[in-house]
């Protein structure tokens, strides 16, 4: 059962250079929604709640079905559900979304259960339901669709969900056997339209000296009550309660006594820019509860701006928030408008939502039974905190655009250079999983792995701790299993350490690229994690590359690592992008318009730290030279005499154009000796990846240097695009020298020819005719210019293509700050995609 996959090696999100790889994975037909995972690591086993089943897979390989048990709907149950207006396809069926742990040999779940929530223990040994048909309500929501998130801790539920049939009363409940039942207040100021995402124990008993009680964290999005906004703003938060809370005796019976929440910050403060929908959390545990770290996946509620952010909070910042944070309270003005404002006055003792302590104990305060009703009733009325949970950093730990991430894991790393990294693994609504590291503060992102066919969201994502490592991941159509590295990929020494996965290490007795969590002995071991100690390669010898003059040739340098710097030298000296015949991207050079004095050695060199070193290689290395025609014509090109034949060869050139092959396809697939790509005609060759040069359609009229560009879109759009400047330019002087243009003209001419004639007064008010070319006047691009100085080949491109947006990085030189900017006809609004900002009143 396993199935096809994709690994990307990233240069940047979303242009990784894909691996085919075999992941494991699992589903039944006819069963769906694979959203609950629960891994047994001791046992081996990951226990999948579906809809209406639960399965035991083998955490070795998912596709091994080790048991099912069924759990569907009885009927009345069904028509009753039916009845109330549900779907009987889907709202009423029996969707397991908890799978807790409550013995060595029980698991305790909960089914929406035709929207009647409902929960039972499943028998590890027999594998089966005990049928023991506890109400779910609280434990479990109604519908299937709402947020929900659950937690067992030491045998007691704790879940955030709704309490009604209608969705409408959130609860944050706490199910015990034990100890009384406990929950939220019913009140807006409490819980305002929460979308639950995540709850998990902190520890915060182990090793207190002040017998400090362990907490429940919750992290949600709900609509603020504090900011005024013309709609409904969102906020995330962070809440927490104590799991020795036992409610209140007469204020908050049976009620949080320690329910404090306060807003999770992901920001950028320097673009005033607010992530304010928390998706997903993942709590990186550490054995001091104080070093724990908290991630969290972010968008903003204003989901056309496309942007996701991974924030990180620190434990000791948290706590800090909640036991020490001032508290807001609600202020009527106006009559009956409230508004919430700090609280500027005293708080009573002892503080109120604080878990009871040893100094609690000591003033007799042994619960919260014993709690006095001052500080119940102030915690009752002042659940938020003023105080935010700030990021570490201040800012987040990664931004991506044009990506939706749903879920996330860490994992933290001991690599072989002795540092400690926090390798983040975020889950997108497409089905593709990155994998991100934090080096020297700051991100990158070094791998991408497409889960899912077909790109549908990854609803959970776990992480196992032990031995080799693998990521399992649930969604609506199955369960994939995926290693946390895919270390052989890298072939040689240097790919493999200059990659900077920390779970990467190049062995020098087996040649291969490996990853470090399989090697049960890593110090015995011989791996080399340092570049500088990777063998040295084969010396390099050139790739003879020749070229016609006056073409065009696009040198490609293939670098796998994507955090290394390129450097191109010519004949041993660096490359600037000063001179106006290259263009630079991160991965190429492209020359255009060789002149013989462009010949040469072409060396790419990839330049990155690692190690605190410097570590440059020579990428691939190219001889550059001339294939001399016979009749070396003058360099000049002479562009299509008539309007009606550019335009009419215009839109088969544009098409063939726009579907060329997208450049990291062509890097990939080029072989080495082919590295170097010629740019062709224009002239159709699908499929063709002979680097032939072609005549245009007009042939017989050009020189043997007209050329159309086809293989890069980018760069070949920014060549055109340069040179109908250049034409226009020429055009404007030419028609100026001519005087067919106006009085400013006059003026600039005069002034270029030495007359001495002052410019007219009235001409200044002309002035603006001299940027906007005159509607009589013939079409620029019909115009020739020759500059003798520059004899190099200007051609008309025959076709209008819009630029695209982004690429837009022309020389400067290569137009005056007088070309009129108004006056390019090509000219598109390249203004970046407005950002929508929160308002200026909105918070933060
Ligand atoms: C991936 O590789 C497998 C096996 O070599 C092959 O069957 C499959 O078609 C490949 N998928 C793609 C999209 O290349
Ligand atoms: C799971 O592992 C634990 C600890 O090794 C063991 O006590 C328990 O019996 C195992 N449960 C099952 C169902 O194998
Ligand atoms: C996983 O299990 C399936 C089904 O038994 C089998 O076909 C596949 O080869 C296994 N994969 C690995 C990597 O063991
Ligand atoms: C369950 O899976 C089906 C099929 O993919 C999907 O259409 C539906 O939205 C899912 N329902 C929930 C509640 O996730
Ligand atoms: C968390 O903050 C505390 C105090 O502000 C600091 O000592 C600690 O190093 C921080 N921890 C992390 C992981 O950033
Ligand atoms: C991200 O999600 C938002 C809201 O669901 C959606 O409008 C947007 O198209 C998504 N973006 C991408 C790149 O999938
Ligand atoms: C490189 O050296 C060759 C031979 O010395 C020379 O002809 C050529 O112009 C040089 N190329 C560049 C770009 O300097
Ligand atoms: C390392 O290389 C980068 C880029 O080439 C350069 O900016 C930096 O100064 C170099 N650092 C050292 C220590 O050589």
């Amino acid at each position: 059962m396993g199935h096809w996959g994709f690994v990307g090696v990233c240069m940047a999100i979303g242009t990784c250079n894909l691996i085919n790889v075999s992941l494991m994975e699992f589903s039944e037909p006819g069963t769906f929604n694979y959203s609950t995972l629960l891994l047994m690591e001791d046992n081996e086993t990951l226990y999948v709640g579906a809809r209406e089943a639960i399965f035991k897979l083998s955490m070795q390989n998912v596709s091994v079905r080790i048991n099912k048990v069924d759990w569907k709907v009885p009927e009345q149950h069904m028509l009753k559900c039916i009845a109330k207006g549900k779907s009987k396809e889907t709202e009423c069926l029996n969707y397991i979304r908890v799978l807790q742990v409550l013995s060595n040999d029980m698991l305790y779940v909960c089914g929406t259960h035709a929207f009647q929530p409902l929960c039972d223990r499943l028998s590890l040994k027999t594998f089966s339901l005990l049928g023991t048909h506890e109400d779910g309500r609280g434990k479990c929501s109604y519908d299937p669709a709402q947020s929900f998130t659950a937690v067992m801790v030491d045998g007691e539920l704790y879940s955030g969900t709704a309490y009604n049939f209608l969705g409408s009363e959130p609860i944050i409940f706490r199910y015990s056997q034990s100890q009384s039942l406990l929950r939220t207040e019913y009140s807006t100021s409490w819980l305002n339209e929460p979308s639950f995402v995540y709850a998990d124990v902190i520890r915060e008993s182990r090793d207190s000296t002040d017998g400090e009680d362990d907490k429940i964290y919750y992290f949600f999005t709900e609509v603020s009550v504090e900011y005024e906004f013309y709609g409904k703003l969102l906020i995330p938060r962070i809440a927490r309660v104590c799991k020795g809370d036992l409610g209140g005796q007469r204020t908050l019976q049976k009620k949080w006594t320690s329910f404090l929440k306060a807003k999770l910050v992901c920001s950028m403060p320097e673009l005033n820019f607010v992530f304010n929908v928390v998706h997903d959390v993942f709590i990186l545990k550490t054995p001091d509860w104080r070093e724990t770290v908290i991630y969290g996946v972010f968008t903003s509620q204003w989901g056309n701006v496309g942007l996701s952010a991974v924030c990180a909070y620190n434990m000791t910042s948290v706590e800090e928030v909640f036991s020490k944070g001032k508290y807001m309270q609600k202020a009527i003005v106006e009559q009956s408008h409230t508004k919430w404002v700090r609280y500027n006055g005293i708080a009573p003792s002892p503080r109120p939502g604080a878990c009871i302590n040893n100094q609690n104990r000591m003033q007799n305060i042994k619960s919260s039974l014993q709690l006095p009703d001052k500080t119940l009733q102030f915690v009752k009325d002042h659940p938020l905190l003023e105080d935010p949970v700030l990021p570490i950093g201040n800012g987040p730990r990664l931004i991506t655009k044009d990506i939706n991430y749903t879920q996330i894991v860490v994992q933290r790393v001991h690599a072989l250079d002795k540092n400690v990294y926090d390798v983040i693994f975020t889950g997108t609504d497409k089905g593709v999983l990155h994998k991100s590291v934090l080096y020297e503060a700051e991100v990158h992102t070094v791998e991408e792995v497409q889960l899912f066919r077909n790109s549908e969201p990854i609803k959970t994502l776990v992480l196992s701790s032990s031995g080799a490592g693998s990521l399992y991941a649930g969604s609506d159509s199955g369960v994939v299993q995926s290693p946390t590295a895919f270390c052989e990929k890298y072939p040689t020494c240097v790919d493999c350490i200059l990659a900077r996965d920390p779970y990467c290490a190049w062995d020098r007795h087996t040649f291969a690229c490996v990853n470090i969590l399989h090697i049960p002995d890593v110090t015995q071991h011989s791996l080399i994690g340092d570049a500088s100690q990777c063998p040295l390669g084969r010396s390099m010898s050139h790739q003879p590359v020749v070229v016609k003059p006056g073409s065009s040739v696009k040198l490609l340098c293939h670098v796998v690592s994507n955090v290394a710097q390129t450097v191109w030298k010519v004949n041993g000296s660096i490359l600037t992008e000063a001179s106006s015949f290259h263009l630079m991207s991160d991965t190429s050079l492209l020359i255009y318009s060789m002149g013989t004095e462009d010949q040469g050695i072409y060396e790419c060199w990839s330049s990155e730290r690692a190690a605190g070193k410097n570590f440059t290689r020579l990428v691939i290395s190219y001889s550059l030279s001339f294939d001399v025609p016979k009749s070396t014509g003058a360099s000049v090109y002479s562009l299509s005499p008539s309007n009606t034949e550019s335009s009419s060869a215009a839109p088969a050139e544009g098409n063939g154009h726009t579907s060329g092959t997208p450049p990291l396809t062509t890097i990939t697939d080029a072989p080495l000796h082919s590295s170097a790509v010629p740019i062709p005609s224009l002239a159709p060759q699908p499929g063709s990846s002979t680097p032939k040069l072609l005549p245009g359609p007009h042939a017989e009229t050009r020189d043997p240097s007209a050329k159309y560009l086809q293989h890069d879109t980018s760069t070949a759009l920014l060549f055109f695009f340069v040179l109908f400047f250049l034409l226009f330019a020429a055009a404007l002087a030419y028609n100026c020298y001519m005087q067919y243009l106006p009085g400013p003209c006059l003026r600039l001419r005069a002034a270029l020819l030495g007359t001495a004639k002052k410019p007219q007064p009235e001409y200044v008010a002309c002035e603006a005719g001299l940027m906007e070319p005159s509607a009589e006047k013939p079409d620029p691009t019909e115009q020739l210019y020759q500059n003798g100085a520059q004899l190099r080949a200007l051609r008309d491109t025959g076709y209008e293509t819009e630029p695209e947006c982004g690429n837009g990085r022309i020389p400067s030189q290569t137009y005056g700050d007088e070309s009129p900017p108004k006056a390019r006809p090509f000219d598109v609004d390249c203004a970046s995609q407005p950002i929508e900002y929160a308002d200026a009143d909105a918070p933060y």
